[in-house]
């Protein structure tokens, strides 16, 4: 969740910099995003979702949440994004979605779900 928060305020120093014109800001925030969405995002699947998945649990959800992990990680990267003012706000919205429906809905189950020990190995994985 603190990635997410992460995600949330570089989300919003990009919606500043397009409302306020500071349009030579946007590309690199747009990929600092991007960066910090594929890292967090194969996090999630190699760990979380991978904890879940090994206990049957939430597997349809995880399904759903990885293919929008692919899309947008793909999108983010797509090339000309950060001049593409529409294209742009309208993901960083499907991003502020997705991460919303993690926070209110799959991580207070895993919560419930997951042993103390799981969560200790959580918080120490990394990924390659
Ligand atoms: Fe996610």
């Amino acid at each position: 969740m603190a990635d997410h928060a992460l995600i949330g305020d570089v989300t919003y120093r990009i919606g500043r910099a397009l409302d306020d014109q500071r349009l030579s800001e946007v590309p690199g925030l747009t990929s600092e995003l991007a960066a910090i969405f594929v890292r967090h995002s194969r996090w999630e699947e190699a760990g979380l979702f991978a904890q879940l998945w090994q206990r049957g649990e939430a597997v349809e959800e995880i399904v759903r949440l990885e293919d929008e992990h692919r899309r947008l990680r793909r999108s983010l990267a797509a090339e000309g994004l950060a001049n593409d003012v529409e294209r742009l706000r309208q993901l960083l919205a499907e991003l502020a979605h997705h991460a919303q429906v993690e926070d209110n809905d799959l991580f207070p189950f895993a919560m419930q779900q997951l042993p103390d020990a799981c969560w200790t190995e959580l918080a120490t994985a990394s990924v390659a």
